[in-house]
């Protein structure tokens, strides 16, 4: 089959923010490195302040910023959880796969462990972030007496994810600043293995929305493990269509690729020859 690379803006973003991901596809060159195929339209999207990761990720309701980022191939896998002060969390997480003995890095060891691998300080803060932690602070105080707790349940998430397919290899990456309103070192779906993302000899699955529902069912490994069973529209319509909270999901296999969502999800498909 065809190379190729399937990239999503998050669950809730608007359809037509798929054109700024058409352009990120059209931009890529292609390489003979599946897992640099998945995770180069994931760095771009990290840089772009419109989605939330990397650059323009949502703050916690104690103002700091905690990013998640994963990337999975083959059976390789490797994660940052709750990363602060990086550009890019996606290249953190792809050096502690290749480069460390771990799978996942959390809090003050993942950050310490990008500045070993050279990845300066960078402050992913935006106005539009800002504002959105200034105006939650804002309701959840205007009657007195704050009641953050009620309000936490109440999230939208918005991970970034891109799977590829390439000489018959298949790969996975995911970045996000979470699902806003959230605590500081609260962790989703996104660095958790089969949750958020799974990529095998089957294909490869990565999921977006609210993390705790996704983590709860082990998403992206479920429906990876029921690959060949039928069509894989069919096994991702059911599995997103039972969630009751914002859920997308993208897939690729050896014959086919689906891009769907109980919301709207910007998504971009390109076929390398
Ligand atoms: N899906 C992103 C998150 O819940 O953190």
């Amino acid at each position: 089959m065809a190379n190729a690379v399937l990239v999503h803006g998050g669950a809730g973003s608007p359809n037509s923010m798929s054109s700024v991901l058409d352009d990120i596809l059209k931009n890529l060159k292609f390489e003979n490195n599946v897992l640099n195929m998945a995770i180069s339209p994931v760095m771009s999207m990290e840089d772009n302040p419109l989605f939330n990761a990397g650059t323009g990720s949502v703050p916690r309701i104690d103002g700091s910023i905690q990013m998640d980022a994963a990337v999975m191939s083959g059976k390789e896998f490797g994660s940052v959880i709750c990363i602060e002060n990086v550009k890019n969390p996606v290249l953190v997480a792809r050096d502690v796969m290749v480069k460390s003995p771990h799978i996942m890095l959390s809090g003050d060891g993942a950050t310490q462990f990008a500045r070993e691998m050279g990845y300066g300080y960078y402050n992913p803060a935006t106005e539009r972030s800002m504002e959105r932690l200034k105006k939650f602070n804002e309701e959840t105080t205007k009657n007195g007496m704050p009641d953050k707790f009620k309000f936490l349940e109440k999230k939208s998430g918005d991970t970034v994810g891109s799977v590829s397919r390439i000489n018959g290899k298949f790969a996975a990456a995911v970045s996000t600043g979470g699902a806003f309103p959230m605590l500081r070192g609260r962790v989703g779906d996104s660095p958790i293995i089969g949750a958020g993302i799974y990529a095998g000899e089957k294909g490869a699955v990565v999921a977006t929305g609210i993390g705790e529902e996704i983590a709860r069912n082990l998403l992206s490994y479920r429906i990876y493990s029921q690959i060949g069973e039928a069509s894989l529209g069919n096994i991702v319509k059911k599995e997103v269509d039972s969630f009751t909270v914002s859920c997308g999901i993208i897939a690729i296999t050896e014959n086919e690729y689906i891009s769907y969502s109980n919301t709207s999800m910007a998504y971009a498909y390109r076929e390398f020859q």
